[in-house]
């Protein structure tokens, strides 16, 4: 990669020292700090916005243009049921476990890690070598807590019992009705919930994709680990929706089957292309695999870079209650590996698990090249009894009852069961036209935030200029939060300066003018943010109309006069045209 080849210098404190840059220079701040700052809550300054905001952009150009998914925004407040439905109200837990002493609340499982590995007792309770946490047992984590006397890391106090914990923020929605919502742990549902108007939208044709990015919130316990870890993170989801007949050919998959990944999975660890992978049938099918790649590709258009970049699968007991193989794209950082996103396949569940809360068809019809005669089970609504129960809602039941394809009850509908008494199952001959399925759904979730600050440690280096010691951010030029700078060699030329500087706004670039301080200063001050060139203006600007262009990377400058100035810029950062080969 382009950004990759300059690192000198690797340092040995790079997260602290990426931090105080992100920091000082306006890129990330802790939030509420003057009242103390809360763990796990974090602002993005102006350059931190402005590149997070690149990023986002990047991922839209991918998946949103490339892909065709098309983006919905739905609300960060979500009723109940969604998550009755999604099995996030029963499921979405952490353990945790208070000190009877000092009453710090821990996160059991980690209190429970820590204290075997440092005693070296290999008996993690997850998989090693993860990057997140799964949730192990209850039984299991009290048992080695009673077992090895496990005390309070903090004052050495008796530990509590293990309980659960559910990660999410709750609240009322409204004054009266004290209805019950929840703060969204995963914009996926959002989409999930719409899903009849978005199968009318896609007019009823599969495979479609629909796209939400937005916050999410989890209510971590003891997010410890500076901006990796946040209670309110950005996540940018895809739900791409797929007959699970088909998942197994992907119509664009030849783009990306040459395209090479590192791989951590039980059977396989090492390099290979997507299709190797899917031809040893290491990654499910083509349809994840074709996220996968399409993943990667995003990942490193942004600069994560590529020897740092892993495909993990995760282990059965590790994945979520939804999935049947996922995989996490996960980046080395000084944290360790972190997940940068999880492409999973989430089958039929999250759709059935609504059909069943809503009583509403999650359906679609796919019909056959010609009508088949065949003999079914159906469920035949009998309206004699469905008419004086149901009364005006007999219609609706008896209607949902004549489209259920898989007939063994109980039937829900609304969250109540449909009295046996208003149907019977039968067989019966059918000439049909098709069948209804429920799609499955293939989802690449970005974790945008920590997405942001790998990229800052990838980027993030430190060399000698002409003898002085400079911190320089080896961002992609296109993700720079400032593309270009101006200065005015001397104070006489400030005049000329603000000039390009406008020149170079009105043309639609983000462009600083500086004229504080000597040159090298303003150099240096703008290399640590990463903003790629740095024009200059001097004498020989108002003898023949030419000004220097410094590239951030090596250092070196070429002149250019200022009619073509906009148009060389362009061509660097968006072409990729270095300094040198121009
Ligand atoms: N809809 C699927 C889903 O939410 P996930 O693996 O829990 O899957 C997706 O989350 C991504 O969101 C993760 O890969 C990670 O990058 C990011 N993420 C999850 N929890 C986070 C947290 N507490 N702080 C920051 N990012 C987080």
């Amino acid at each position: 990669m382009e950004h990759e080849e300059y690192r000198e210098n690797p340092v040995d404190d790079l997260k602290e020292r990426v931090l105080e840059l992100a920091k000082r220079r306006g890129f990330l701040w802790p939030s509420y700090e003057i009242y103390g700052g809360v763990a796990g809550l974090w602002d993005y300054g102006p350059l931190g916005t402005l590149l997070k905001q690149k990023v986002e952009n990047a991922w839209r150009e991918i998946f949103v243009v490339g892909e065709g998914a098309l983006p919905i925004d739905t609300p960060t407040i979500s009723v109940e049921e969604v998550f009755l439905a999604s099995g996030h109200l029963s499921n979405f837990v952490d353990l945790i476990v208070e000190c009877v002493n000092c009453h710090v609340t821990l996160r059991a499982d980690h209190v429970v890690n820590d204290y075997l590995r440092g005693r070296g007792i290999a008996a993690d309770l997850c998989a090693p070598d993860i990057a997140e946490a799964c949730v192990p047992s209850r039984e299991k984590t009290q048992e080695l807590i009673d077992f090895y006397g496990i005390t309070c890391p903090d004052c050495g106090g008796p530990l509590g019992e293990v309980h659960d914990f559910n990660l999410m923020f709750a609240t009322h929605i409204g004054p009266g009705t004290q209805r019950k919502g929840y703060l969204r742990p995963e914009t996926a549902q959002g989409i999930f919930s719409d899903f009849p108007k978005l199968l009318r939208f896609f007019r009823d044709r599969l495979p479609f994709g629909v796209a939400q990015i937005g916050k999410s919130f989890r209510n971590e316990i003891s997010p410890r680990q500076g901006v990796i870890r946040l209670r309110e993170f950005t996540q940018a989801e895809i739900e791409v929706f797929v007959n699970p007949d088909k998942k197994s050919i992907h119509p664009r998959f030849d783009e990306v089957a040459d395209v090479e990944i590192e791989i951590l999975s039980k059977d396989f660890v090492g390099r290979a292309t997507v299709k190797a992978a899917c031809d040893r049938g290491i990654i499910a099918h083509q349809y994840l695999a074709y996220y996968v790649a399409r993943s990667q590709e995003f990942f490193l258009r942004v600069g994560v870079h590529e020897s740092q970049l892993r495909f993990r699968q995760h282990l059965p007991d590790e994945m979520a209650h939804y999935a049947v193989d996922c995989w996490d794209a996960e980046g080395l950082t000084q944290h360790g590996w972190i997940e940068l996103a999880g492409i999973a396949d989430r089958t039929d569940f999250d759709l059935k698990q609504h059909e069943r809360q809503s009583g509403l068809q999650m359906t679609v019809f796919v019909p056959y090249a010609k009508p088949e005669s065949v003999e079914r089970t159906v469920v035949r609504p009998k309206m004699d009894f469905l008419g004086p129960k149901y009364k005006n809602k007999a219609k609706q039941v008896a209607d949902y009852l004549a489209t259920i394809s898989d007939p063994i009850g109980p039937f829900i509908f609304e969250g109540q069961e449909i009295d046996p008494l208003g149907y019977v199952i039968e067989t019966a001959t059918q000439s049909v036209l098709g069948d209804f399925i429920t799609p499955h759904v293939i989802e690449p979730s970005f974790g945008i935030d920590r997405t942001v600050y790998t990229i800052l440690e990838h980027a993030y280096d430190e060399d000698t200029i002409d003898g002085e010691r400079r911190i320089v951010l080896r961002l992609p030029r296109g993700l720079a939060p400032i593309e270009v700078a101006v200065f005015s060699l001397v104070k006489a030329l400030n005049e000329k300066a603000v000039e390009v500087f406008q020149l170079l706004r009105a043309e639609g670039f983000l462009v600083e003018y500086d004229d504080s301080g000597t040159i090298g200063r303003r150099y240096r001050r703008h290399d640590e943010i990463g903003t790629p060139f740095a024009i200059t203006i001097d004498h020989e600007t108002v003898e023949n109309g030419t000004v220097t262009v410094r590239d951030r990377d090596t250092t070196k400058q070429i002149r250019r006069p200022i009619a073509s100035l906009a148009a060389t810029l362009r061509e660097m950062l968006e072409r990729g045209f270095t300094v040198s080969s121009l």
